[in-house]
């Protein structure tokens, strides 16, 4: 694509200008934006850069190895891997808030960034995959009054007492745009399809207070949900599908006895850019065997209903 190679080029030089000799750290979500912000700067300034993957305990199954090895192995791209889950779930224990979580996320994302700054030699510079529509949904809606629907934990900008510069090379492209540069700088197609994952991860996907046990629950049933959706050959169809945990038990019934157990709550929209969708319209079968087999699958859940919401006046995620 000859529009990314150029904007590629572009960017490289602009973030060579704007970091000169300093030193960058960057952190990884697990998603694909951070992931391409990540790729490019290393092809800007090479190992001015390290990222950091916090691990905050609200990750999907498997997650934390297919980043580690993705850029230790793939890429060769220095990264560290912080498990901070102990410090995350302890602070959001008993917050059931929305924006309190996201607040409280954010902060301590900031809190292990700054650990982490220090720790190699004082960076100058912040590396974000800040996209476009982050910008304009934190500010608020287009045209309508000046309120923030969401706190982006990635967007805002920082503390005065970090000290340190944002660098965002992504700032003005579109998410199918950020896939496309993904390609052309050679991430794996697996990686660059993926769905978008929010930064507060499965925190917002689970409604009420966090424990450690609720967030298996959600885990493994997105998982199964997830895999039904690729065996499907729907994946690269929807925009994000994912399932949340309701904080809510109802009473089933399986073999010869009562259940009582979580409902899980199944989300998959159509979109171009996130900030409106429309409910993904799967066929019944399909959703009454993802359903038989999360149950079946994941200790824990006895029901499992379909959000068919759109957006507005729903939003994708739950929180
Ligand atoms: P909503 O739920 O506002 O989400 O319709 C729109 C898109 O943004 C993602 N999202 C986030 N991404 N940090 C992120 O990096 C966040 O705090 C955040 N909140 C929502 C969401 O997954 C969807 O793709």
């Amino acid at each position: 694509d000859w529009t990314m190679r150029a904007f590629r080029e572009e960017a490289i030089e602009k973030i060579r200008v704007q970091v000169g000799k300093g030193k960058v750290i960057c952190g990884l979500s697990g998603g694909v934006d951070s992931a391409v912000a990540a790729v490019l700067i290393h092809e800007a300034i090479g190992d001015q850069l390290t990222c950091v993957f916090v691990d905050h305990g609200l990750l999907r199954l498997k997650e934390a190895e297919t980043v580690v090895d993705l850029f230790r192995h793939h890429y060769n791209i220095p990264l560290v891997h912080v498990d901070a889950s102990k410090q995350f779930l302890g602070e959001l224990k008993g917050v059931s808030d929305p924006e309190v979580k996201r607040k409280t996320i954010g902060r301590l994302f900031i809190d292990v960034f700054e650990q982490e700054a220090k720790k190699i030699g004082g960076a100058e510079f912040l590396a974000q995959g800040t996209l476009y529509p982050d910008v304009i949904e934190s500010v608020s809606f287009t045209g309508g009054p000046s309120v923030t629907i969401k706190s982006h934990h990635n967007v805002g900008g920082l503390p005065d007492r970090m000290n340190m510069k944002l660098v965002e090379p992504l700032r003005e492209l579109f998410k199918d745009e950020v896939r496309v540069l993904g390609r052309e700088l050679g991430l794996p197609e697996i990686f660059v399809g993926r769905h978008p994952f929010p930064g507060p991860g499965l925190a917002i996907r689970c409604p009420g207070d966090i424990t450690k046990e609720k967030l298996d629950i959600l885990r493994n049933a997105d998982a199964v949900y997830i895999d039904q959706i690729r065996k499907a050959g729907l994946y690269d169809k929807i925009w994000q599908a994912f399932a949340v945990l309701l904080p809510v038990k109802t009473v089933g019934v399986m073999g010869d006895g009562r259940t009582y157990e979580y409902v899980v709550g199944l989300r998959a929209v159509t979109s171009t850019d996130g900030m409106t969708a429309d409910f993904y319209p799967f066929d019944m079968t399909f959703l009454g065997a993802t359903a038989t087999r999360i149950i079946n699958e994941v200790k824990g859940v006895n029901r499992v209903v379909y959000d068919v919401t759109s957006k507005p006046p729903g939003t994708i995620e739950w929180e």
